[in-house]
């Protein structure tokens, strides 16, 4: 048995750039990882199965981990063959890159179980063919992302950046279609702040907010909530959604701020406090 770990994401900043005319958007994105990951272990076995005990993860043909193998099996012409199980760490519908994370790690890990020796070049064909945040996960350094978000530039001037991290997240998700699709017709909510935030050089701004807050105002008004916390430097969207972000200037503001936010804004909301970009 081999056991991988999956890293999510952040979008420090997501600007859209217009509709293609494949249906999907130009984007700008600046993406970092995070210590907070899933883990997916893999076994030689007859047929390729995929294993997960959290509810609503599906692990039939429709799960990134299962489009990964398929992937793969179209270019080495010969079945996987692996026994999955998948440790899900990271909430899905969440904007953090959780089910892109795991089938980059799928990529890497078949090719490297198999021996295949794939090249980067190779692995990053059969991550783009699986959604377009996939080839960041290949190798999850601090990267700019164009085109609809396949292609990866890591951002050298930044390598050694980090900063203390606390993420919220209501139960809901939101679909990363219906955010783009919500691009027509979203409005900007009163008194929420879309504008650029300015933290160490890096300007955070999330095109995809006014779409999402339109959908879904309590978004809205919790970012607006974080941004007057304690040692807040920046608050933002990540992705398309539902998870909200703030860097703080200290570990023990980004844990205070977790706190606060089941006492002050709902009790169920799912947190997540560590570092973005770890060294
Ligand atoms: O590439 P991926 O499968 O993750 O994209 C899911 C959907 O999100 C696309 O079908 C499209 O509706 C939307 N999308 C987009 N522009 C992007 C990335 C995704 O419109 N750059």
């Amino acid at each position: 048995m081999t056991t991988y770990s999956a890293p999510a994401k952040i979008n420090l900043s997501l600007k859209v750039q217009g509709k293609r005319e494949d249906g999907y958007h130009n984007v700008d994105i600046l993406m970092a990882k995070l210590d907070l990951a899933d883990e997916l272990s893999f076994h030689n076995s007859r047929t390729t199965t995929l294993l997960c005990d959290t509810p609503g993860v599906p692990t039939d043909e429709s799960n990134l981990v299962i489009k990964a193998v398929r992937e793969f099996e179209k270019a080495y012409g010969r079945k996987a063959k692996q026994k999955i199980t998948l440790n899900k760490k990271v909430p899905f519908g969440a904007g953090l890159g959780g089910g892109s994370a795991d089938a980059a790690v799928t990529l890497l890990a078949v090719n490297e179980i198999i021996g295949t020796q794939y090249t980067h070049e190779e692995l990053h064909a059969m991550a783009a063919a699986i959604g377009s945040d996939v080839p960041f996960f290949l190798n999850p350094v601090i990267s700019r992302c164009t085109g609809r978000g396949e292609i990866v530039t890591p951002v050298e001037e930044l390598a050694g950046w980090s900063s203390p991290i606390v993420l919220i997240k209501p139960q809901f998700g939101v679909s990363t279609p219906s955010a783009y699709r919500g691009l027509n017709g979203a409005h900007r909510m009163k008194g929420v702040n879309y504008g650029a935030q300015t933290v160490d050089g890096i300007r955070l701004v999330n095109e995809l907010e006014r779409a999402v807050f339109t959908k879904f105002p309590a978004l809205g008004l919790w970012k607006m909530w974080m941004l007057r916390q304690d040692g807040v430097r920046a608050a933002l969207m990540s992705g398309s959604g539902s998870t909200l972000f703030a860097l703080t200037e200290t570990h023990e503001q980004a844990r205070a701020l977790a706190e606060a936010a089941r006492a002050e804004l709902d009790p169920t909301i799912w947190t997540y406090c560590g570092t973005v970009n770890p060294q």
